[in-house]
């Protein structure tokens, strides 16, 4: 897949991959997506309940929920088990550039992210674990009901309808805990009936600058 660096509305960067016409993140705001639908509305009320999480994420990519995530459970108190599944990994050597590293102790942490070996838990700190699978989510083996908040963030719909199947949200359901949390910036109706016979109970919530809505869903 050829990528390139493009600048997003809110001044933060983003990858594009030219033959899908995708980016990683909403052209609107790639951090202001990421905040809103994964960290405000996804991990920030699972703390409101628990200290010490598992989240598991569909499409790890460049790491900026990852590391917006490490941030947050710092500020908590908390500590984070980061499952991160990815089909098609990028390079330290592509993400570095993107920015989303802010100073010195930030920089360390965002490479130890992406230098961090495959398949196996690397603790980072004590406020962050990360365990990241090479494999496409179709066939990734998942424990069931261990995962506290599900971030969905695949490519969309139209680049790849594959992604957005109902047996994948079933395979995602029972992998997560009773009461966590699924969210996606994702906001088609068919999706949103597809989790809900998944099993999710779901809502249409307020989405990122840009998007009028999202979805989320609770188990
Ligand atoms: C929208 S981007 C994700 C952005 C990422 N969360 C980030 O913050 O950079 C979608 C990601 O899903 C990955 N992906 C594509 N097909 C996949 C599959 N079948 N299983 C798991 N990941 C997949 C892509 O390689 C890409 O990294």
């Amino acid at each position: 897949m050829k990528r390139k660096i493009i600048t997003t509305a809110d001044g933060s960067q983003t990858l594009e991959v030219e033959e899908l016409e995708e980016t990683y993140h909403s052209r609107h705001g790639a951090r202001q997506e990421s905040e809103h639908v994964f960290i405000q509305m996804g991990l920030v009320p699972a703390l409101v309940e628990k200290k010490e999480l598992t989240i598991l994420e569909v499409g790890f990519g460049t790491g900026l929920n990852a590391i917006l995530s490490w941030k947050t459970a710092k500020q908590a108190g908390a500590k984070i088990h980061y499952i991160g599944l990815e089909a098609f990994p990028v390079t330290f050597d592509e993400v570095a550039p993107l920015g989303y590293a802010e100073g010195g102790e930030e920089a360390a942490f965002f490479q130890k992210l992406h230098e961090a070996s495959w398949e196996e838990e690397v603790v980072i700190d004590e406020h962050f674990s990360i365990t990241k699978h090479e494999v496409k989510l179709e066939d990734a083996t998942l424990e069931q009901g261990v995962v506290d908040v599900v971030y969905y963030d695949a490519f969309g719909p139209r680049a790849q309808p594959e992604m957005w199947r109902l047996p994948l949200f079933e395979q995602l359901f029972e992998a997560t805990n009773e009461g966590g949390i699924f969210v996606t910036y994702c906001a088609k109706g068919q999706v949103r009936r597809d989790l809900a016979s998944a099993g999710y109970d779901m809502e249409r919530i307020e989405g990122p600058p840009g998007k009028r809505h999202m979805l989320r869903g609770r188990k």
